[in-house]
């Protein structure tokens, strides 16, 4: 068996032994998981929570509150695309302000939207 094959079996068994233990990015958007905590950590903390707790919540927009982000259908899980949470943050229109949330980000939105918005990470053994 070729050295490089050998190295490749390792690196794969390795990558699946941390697969649901990995907190932080970078994250593979082709082969991982995203859940709320990600989201929240990369996107909503540094880009939006300022303007919209509980206490700020400009254009009536909690975004700590997932459940009300969905009855208020800011987002539709399964549907980025009708979600105008997303859109907005596609298009550069939310955060307002010069700092825009960075392409990568924005694809790890889309994703987890498209995933139904999964509030845990997966159990051992189940896929995303
Ligand atoms: C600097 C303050 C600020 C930040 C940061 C910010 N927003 Fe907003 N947002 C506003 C204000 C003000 C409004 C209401 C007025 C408006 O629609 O422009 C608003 C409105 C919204 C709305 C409702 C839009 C509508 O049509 O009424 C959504 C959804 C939203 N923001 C999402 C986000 C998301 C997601 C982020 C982070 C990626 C974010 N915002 C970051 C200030 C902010």
């Amino acid at each position: 068996m070729g050295r490089n094959l050998l190295m490749g079996m390792l690196a794969f068994v390795l990558s699946s032994c941390n697969y649901h233990e990995r907190i932080g990015p970078p994250l593979d958007l082709g082969t991982e998981g995203i859940w709320y905590k990600t989201i929240s950590e990369e996107i909503f903390g540094p880009h939006c929570v300022q303007c919209h707790n509980a206490e700020k919540a400009k254009g009536g927009v909690v975004i700590t509150n997932v459940q009300e982000l969905i009855d208020n259908s800011w987002i539709v899980p399964g549907d980025p695309d009708n979600s105008q949470l997303y859109t907005l943050v596609k298009d550069g229109d939310m955060p307002l302000g010069p700092t825009k949330v960075p392409a990568e980000q924005v694809e790890m939105l889309r994703k987890w939207i498209e995933n139904g918005m999964p509030m845990t990470a997966p159990a051992k053994g189940q896929t995303p």
